[in-house]
């Protein structure tokens, strides 16, 4: 890193700007292939690894974001490609990772970002409401790693999994995705110990509440964002930058002998409980008392 703390060295946007004090070819060289990068936290990392140098692969279902999401990459003057894929499909994340390759080089830093989340009671919601969130999740986790083999092999690289404190922290209302979050860290680091002879590492972040994101909108919606701001130890949410420049450092140079390790970038939240927000949860969705 360089810079001393409030002063920003390169391209700073703010006075608070993580990613600025991180030097603006951490990442030169690499190859980034972000699943979910269409939007909210996942388009924040892969903003973060463009302004670090990166060349950056999108990929997402949806073609229309992903178009917009590289413009703004582009913008930052990172080499960008997208390919629309269903993680759940692993042929299409195939085709789309190998569209990535083929533009931009070996992957040599995969992210599994894509989830789908919902507040859910466990004794209603359907097999398939479960299986979805396990598919999208956990499936596409293993997809993403599974397709990115090849190359993280050849790059010795490194792959980066988006999950949260749902996997270690129970939670009411989140049984499908507390189940599909414990499985990917249990894949991490899996894969840190069978990859690791390739130089392969492999790692998790957990993000607690942050700014302006899709999941955010739909988990505070109900109970609105002040109970989940006094819930955070550190009393805000995150800013998607914040959690971008730890993704960096976790996936580049800085990061060369960590593998297996959970990263924890939530303001404290898996440090308390979960029963205030889904007591406000169960009384504004499900009219529990
Ligand atoms: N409560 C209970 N069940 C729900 C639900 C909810 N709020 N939302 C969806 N489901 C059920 C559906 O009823 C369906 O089950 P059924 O076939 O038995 O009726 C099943 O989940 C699949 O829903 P569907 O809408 O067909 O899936 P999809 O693949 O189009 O979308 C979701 C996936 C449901 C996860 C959707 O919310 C999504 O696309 N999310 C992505 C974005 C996101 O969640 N971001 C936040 C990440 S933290």
């Amino acid at each position: 890193m360089t810079g001393r703390q409030g002063t920003a060295p390169h391209g700073a946007e703010s006075a608070h700007d993580p990613i600025g004090h991180l030097s603006s070819d951490l990442l030169a060289g690499q190859v980034a292939f972000i699943t979910g990068g269409g939007s909210g936290i996942n388009l924040g990392i892969a903003k973060a690894f463009a302004r670090c140098g990166a060349a950056v692969a999108i990929c997402g279902r949806t073609e229309e974001k992903l178009a917009a999401a590289a413009e703004e990459l582009a913008a930052l003057g990172a080499k960008v490609a997208y390919r629309a894929a269903d993680v759940r499909d692993m042929d299409a994340l195939q085709a789309s990772m190998d569209h990535a390759a083929a533009e931009l080089g070996d992957i040599s830093i995969a992210v599994a970002g894509a989830a789908g989340n919902f507040f859910a009671k466990a004794e209603e919601m359907s097999s398939n409401a479960f299986r979805t969130v396990v598919d999208i999740d956990l499936m596409g986790a293993y997809h993403t790693a599974r397709c990115a083999f090849p190359y993280l092999q050849r790059t010795r690289g490194s792959i980066l999994f988006i999950s949260a404190s749902q996997a270690f922290k129970a939670t009411r209302y989140q049984a499908h995705v507390g189940a599909a979050k414990a499985g990917i860290e249990m894949l991490m680091k899996d894969l840190a110990v069978e990859w690791g002879r390739h130089g392969i590492r492999s790692n998790s972040l957990v993000p607690g509440p942050v700014s302006g994101t899709e999941g955010m909108s739909r988990l505070a919606g109900p109970t609105g964002d002040d109970m989940w701001r006094k819930a955070v130890p550190l009393g805000r949410y995150a800013e998607k930058e914040e959690i971008g420049a730890m993704a960096a450092v976790l996936s580049g140079p800085l990061g060369a002998y960590v593998t297996g390790a959970q990263f924890l970038v939530d303001g404290g939240l898996s440090q308390v409980g979960s029963g205030e927000i889904s007591d406000a949860v169960g009384r504004a969705l499900f009219g529990e008392e």
